[in-house]
């Protein structure tokens, strides 16, 4: 019923930490299904799911054998559906990307499916930058959640990011789906992070769903192979986490009233 992106022009600013926390918030606030997808090579979503590292099989060998993606299904113990990408070796990952390239639909049928169930709320973690795997989910998403940080590399992306050209939307062409922006990592006491974030705030403006704050709760969750609200309750990154994931379910229920009303 609703596809969210988790996406970035920019690597390591945390999409794979929000798609994987973002998906918990959602079941947390009672969506009945809430699944995850790892598009993304690096196959670091389950980890945050306490998959074991050794268990390496995803929805890019169930593309490979020609199994379905249930295959690769990990029932998660907060409730949530993780699909990890599965291991490629390097020159297969260049073959893949020219495969989904050639054949959008090999990625996109597939999430769509799982995405069309009533009630049903998918999160997909993408690789940082250009995949042929975001871009085949691009015309089909209802939410794309770019993740930056308040740090100079990011700022200097802001116009791509706001205007969508970063992931190839065409500016004569409005984008098709909600765009959000969550400024992850914000540390107050750090220079930089509090210059950049009235740029942020001015350049995005309501399009900001919220800031996850810096905390060593996160690399030490993941490190655990925890989700950082079930590792730290009450730490703050838990407490943002909360708060965006808040926000998202109002903007999903704002488009789940609206296609009502169509
Ligand atoms: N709010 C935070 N506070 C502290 N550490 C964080 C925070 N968010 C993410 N991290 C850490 O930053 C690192 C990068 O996060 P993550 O892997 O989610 O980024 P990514 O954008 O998915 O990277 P990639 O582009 O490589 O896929 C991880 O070690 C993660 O634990
Ligand atoms: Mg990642």
């Amino acid at each position: 019923m609703t596809l969210i992106c988790v996406a970035s022009p920019k690597g390591g600013v945390g999409k794979t930490m929000v798609a994987a926390h973002l998906a918990h918030e959602m079941r947390r606030a009672g969506a009945p299904n809430v699944v995850v997808i790892d598009l993304d090579p690096q196959n670091a979503l389950r980890l945050h799911y306490g998959v074991p590292m050794s268990l390496r099989f995803g929805v890019v060998n169930c593309i490979e054998a020609g199994l379905p993606w249930d295959d690769a299904a990990i029932p998660s113990t907060s409730d949530v559906v993780v699909y990890p990408f599965g291991a490629l070796t390097l020159p297969l990952q260049a073959e893949f990307d020219q495969a989904v390239r050639a054949q959008p639909g090999l990625i996109a049928n597939e999430v769509l499916a799982r995405a069309n169930e009533p009630e049903t709320i998918v999160i997909v973690d993408t690789p940082p930058g250009y995949s042929a795997a975001f871009s085949s989910l691009l015309p089909v998403a209802d939410i794309v959640v770019t993740v930056m940080t308040p740090e100079a590399s990011c700022i200097s992306l802001i116009p791509d990011i706001k205007n969508g050209a970063c992931y190839g939307v065409s500016q004569h062409e409005p984008a098709s789906f909600v765009h959000r922006v969550i400024v992850n990592r914000f540390d107050p006491m750090n220079r930089i992070s509090a210059m950049a974030m009235p740029q942020i705030s001015r350049h995005f403006g309501n399009m900001i769903l919220g800031t996850i704050c810096r905390d060593e709760h996160v690399g030490e969750a993941f490190a655990s192979q925890k989700l950082v609200q079930s590792y730290a309750p009450y730490c703050r990154a838990t407490a943002d986490l909360e708060l965006v994931g808040s926000r998202l379910v109002q903007i999903i229920e704002n488009l789940i009233e609206r296609r009502g009303r169509l």
